[in-house]
């Protein structure tokens, strides 16, 4: 694996639509994120969403761009960007678990991550995400 590759973090506020819209957004991003060699995993609660991508970082760049302009959520906060060896995520072009019934479970995880010296942020992510998968509504079919 190259020093190209990375992997990042970010917490933003849901702007509240259709309920269909996470379906939406699922569904496009596999298939752009296939096509960019991109893999990940989408987490949302009742306020917000917290999405983990990793990729070549050229590709993720372009991407986080159109993320960030992305109309359907705002104040999106990076809790992490750093090159890594490994792929967390290799079998999901994007995974997701909805957080049911929390409130505020994405945001309280991203204060606890942001007061954590930034070598152990990764491995927290990979240890929330795999605790989040294993208790919460998720899928992960390609
Ligand atoms: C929370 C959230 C997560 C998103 N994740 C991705 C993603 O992982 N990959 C992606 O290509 N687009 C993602 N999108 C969608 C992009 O913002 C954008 O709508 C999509 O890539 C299509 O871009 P285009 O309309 O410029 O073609 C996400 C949008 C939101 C609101």
């Amino acid at each position: 694996m190259t020093r190209s590759f990375m992997t990042l973090a970010y917490i933003s506020d849901i702007v509240p639509g259709p309920s269909s819209e996470l379906e939406q957004i699922v569904r496009t991003s596999r298939d752009r994120n296939k096509h960019s060699q991109i893999t990940g995993m989408l987490f949302s609660d009742a306020k917000s969403y917290l999405q983990i991508l990793e990729g070549h970082a050229e590709r993720l760049g372009q991407t986080v761009l159109r993320i960030a302009a992305d109309e359907r959520h705002r104040r999106m906060r990076m809790l992490l960007v750093q090159h890594s060896e490994i792929r967390i995520f290799s079998d999901w072009w994007l995974g997701r678990a909805v957080l049911e019934g929390r409130q505020r479970g994405l945001s309280r995880f991203a204060d606890t991550l942001a007061r954590a010296p930034p070598a152990a942020r990764l491995t927290m992510l990979e240890k929330f995400a795999l605790d989040a998968m294993s208790r919460h509504h998720s899928e992960t079919e390609q």
